[in-house]
This record gives C-alpha cells, sequence and structure tokens, in this order.
C-alpha cells in the first residue's frame, strides 16, 4: 500500500491482549496499517485472524477483558486513544459508520425502517424538514437497490428478509455519509446469490462515496471484486499488504498464495470454501520465528528462529516474509 501522507485512518503498532482463565490471548500483535482517503481496502484472513478485533479497537469497543497494550490508532489526524467514551460515541455513528454481519446489531426492532433512517439524516442535517427527510430516506432505500421504498419505511425490520436489512444499514451508514465505513463480513450470513448482489451494489456506490472504507471478509475473491488496496491478517498480524490487483496477481507472502488457492479450487456456489492444511497459530502462544511456518510450503528452518518484518516486496508491495527476493 502507498504510504499516504495524509491517511484517513493510521494504525501502527497496535497490540491488544486479553486476559482468560488460561493466561493471556495475544489477538493482535503488532499492527500497521494505513486507509487512504477514498480508498476501499479489503482486510482478509482466517476466522481468528485478528480482524473483528481490529474493527472494534478502531470504534473503541474491545471486548470487556481485552486491552490495548500499546499502539497508536489515527483518525483523520486525530488520536483516537485520547478520546472519552463520550467523544468516542459521537465519533460512531457520525463520522465512522458501521456495517456488521448482523443488522440487528445496528437496526432496532421497536422502530420502523423510516423512523431510523430519518433519524440518521436529521441528526446528519439538524435542520432537514420532516418530508424532505422522508423523500431523502426513499432515495437513500432507492439507491440501495430496496423496492417500494415508501412502504418499506413503513416496515419494521424482522418484516424484510436479511438480505433487506444488510442494504438498509448500508443505507443508514451511507446517509452518515461518514468518512470512514468499517464493514465486519456484513455478507458472511447471506446466500451466495444475495452476496453477489450486495457486492455489486457495494461497487456501485463505491464511485459516489467519498469516504474511506475497511471491508473485512474471509473470503478474497469477495474482496477482489470491488477492493482498491488489500491487508491480509494472519494471527494477529499483517502478513501482506498491497493493491489489490498487484497481490491478486502476483502474492508475495506463502500465506496469501495459500488463501487465493482456496479461491482458484472455487468450490460451487453455497459450499464452503477449500481450506488451508493445518491450524491457525494459538493466541496464547509467542513462537519465535514466523507465525505461519508450520504451515509454510517455503518454510526454512530460519522461518522457525527469525520472526520476519514486513519487507518490501516491489513498489507499494510489502510482506512479511524472510524469503523475499530468495527466487
Ligand atoms: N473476548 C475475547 N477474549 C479472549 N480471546 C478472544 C476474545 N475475542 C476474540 N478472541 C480471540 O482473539 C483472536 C482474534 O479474534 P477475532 O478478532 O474475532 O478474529 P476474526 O474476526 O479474524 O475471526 C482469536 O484467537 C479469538 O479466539
Ligand atoms: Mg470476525
Amino acid at each position: 500500500m502507498k504510504a499516504p501522507s495524509n491517511p484517513m485512518l493510521s494504525i501502527r503498532g497496535l497490540q491488544v491482549q486479553a486476559s482468560g482463565s488460561k493466561g493471556t490471548v495475544h489477538m493482535l500483535r503488532g499492527i500497521d496499517l494505513d486507509v487512504a482517503r477514498g480508498r476501499i481496502v479489503g482486510v482478509v484472513g482466517e476466522s481468528g485472524s485478528g480482524k473483528s478485533t481490529l474493527a472494534s479497537a478502531v470504534i473503541g469497543l474491545l471486548p470487556s477483558n481485552a486491552r490495548r497494550i500499546s499502539g497508536e490508532i489515527r483518525f483523520a489526524g486525530r488520536d483516537l486513544m485520547s478520546l472519552g467514551e463520550g467523544e468516542m460515541r459521537e465519533l460512531r455513528g457520525d463520522r465512522i459508520a458501521m456495517i456488521f454481519q448482523d443488522p440487528m446489531t445496528v437496526l432496532n426492532p421497536v422502530f420502523t425502517i423510516g423512523t431510523q433512517l430519518i433519524d440518521v439524516i436529521r441528526r446528519k442535517s439538524p435542520r432537514t424538514r420532516a418530508d424532505a427527510a422522508r423523500a431523502q430516506a426513499e432515495t437513500m432505500l432507492t439507491r440501495v437497490g430496496i423496492p417500494d421504498p415508501a412502504s418499506r419505511l413503513r416496515s419494521y425490520p424482522h418484516q424484510l428478509s436479511g438480505g433487506m436489512r444488510q442494504r438498509v444499514m448500508i443505507a443508514m451508514a451511507l446517509a452518515t455519509d461518514a468518512e470512514l465505513i468499517l464493514a465486519d463480513e456484513p455478507t458472511t450470513a447471506l446466500d451466495a446469490t444475495v452476496e453477489v448482489q450486495i457486492v455489486t451494489l457495494l461497487k456501485e456506490l463505491q464511485r459516489e462515496l467519498s469516504g474511506s472504507v475497511l471491508f473485512i471478509s474471509h473470503h478474497l475473491g469477495l474482496l477482489a471484486e470491488f477492493c482498491d488496496d488489500v491487508v491480509v491478517m494472519y494471527g494477529g498480524m499483517v502478513m501482506e499488504t498491497g493493491p489489490m490487483d498487484e497481490v491478486i496477481a502476483d502474492p508475495s507472502h506463502p500465506y496469501t498464495k495459500a488463501l487465493l488457492a482456496c479461491e482458484i479450487d472455487d468450490a460451487p456456489h453455497g459450499k464452503p470454501l477449500p481450506t488451508i492444511p493445518g491450524t491457525l497459530p494459538s493466541p496464547r502462544e509467542e513462537p519465535g520465528g514466523c507465525l505461519f511456518a508450520p504451515r509454510c510450503p517455503r518454510a526454512t528452518e530460519a522461518c522457525f528462529q527469525i520472526k520476519p518484518e514486513m519487507t518490501e516486496a516491489r513498489p507499494g508491495v510489502a510482506a512479511r516474509c524472510l524469503r523475499i527476493g530468495d527466487d
């Protein structure tokens, strides 16, 4: 990834640990990441790589047993760590919008879609008149592909399908006109056809978006459809970053290669994707070498002993692998 001088989101050395009954859990082991303005950045990695922890840390909603050990999170130049809970709450849902796997984490079951969407619109522009806000809400629903928006505004969340609820959540995120949208696996619970529709929608909206998007998924092929940049995570670390097209065309890290191989053996729709042999490193351990070495087809003796640093593989692409440049 290019190192923009003034990124929307900039994370440095972020370490998060949780304390459990069996000791310390390493959730994030030192994350460096930039989201440039106006870019859509995909974060990919198997389940358990730390993707959701990363998103939670940005919005200041880490699980209660987790704590940030070190690092810096800057949003539009502002140090998020120095903000109090009240200031953080103001940022969430205003300058930072969130889209989750379960729309019901955002939608309130006791209010109509219209009430909730109009509320977002009027919070953003308090002087909008009620009828104008309603008209804007209808436009918003149309924009995210919801038919018959006038009657949909009168619906309650449970009256909509999962796919439609996701669209409403996207509409709410767009209505905030946030500078940063954090999307954590928003399509994972949907069936493959609806997932494609939602991603197609995001791709169309990409042109209109003024803000940046951090889109989390365990599915690299999905992210490749619409992301500008990619961040590959493994065991709470970043393994590779770069422009999506370049990384996909020629992955530098064996883990990225393995993720990509899962996509190439593409399973029929509805079937789980093939998986990488072996298991994720235990979050309780702190191995001396590369976290991926035990599963890596290219690992040498050194890989088990030396912790690799992020290394530039070629301009714009960096990977955490000792063997960069070996071939
Ligand atoms: N509240 C918690 N307490 C202890 N460990 C946790 C907690 N939440 C997540 N973890 C662990 O942190 C690691 C990262 O989890 P997570 O961020 O949810 O990964 P992902 O979203 O990529 O699936 C995993 O090892 C997971 O088991
Ligand atoms: Mg997750």
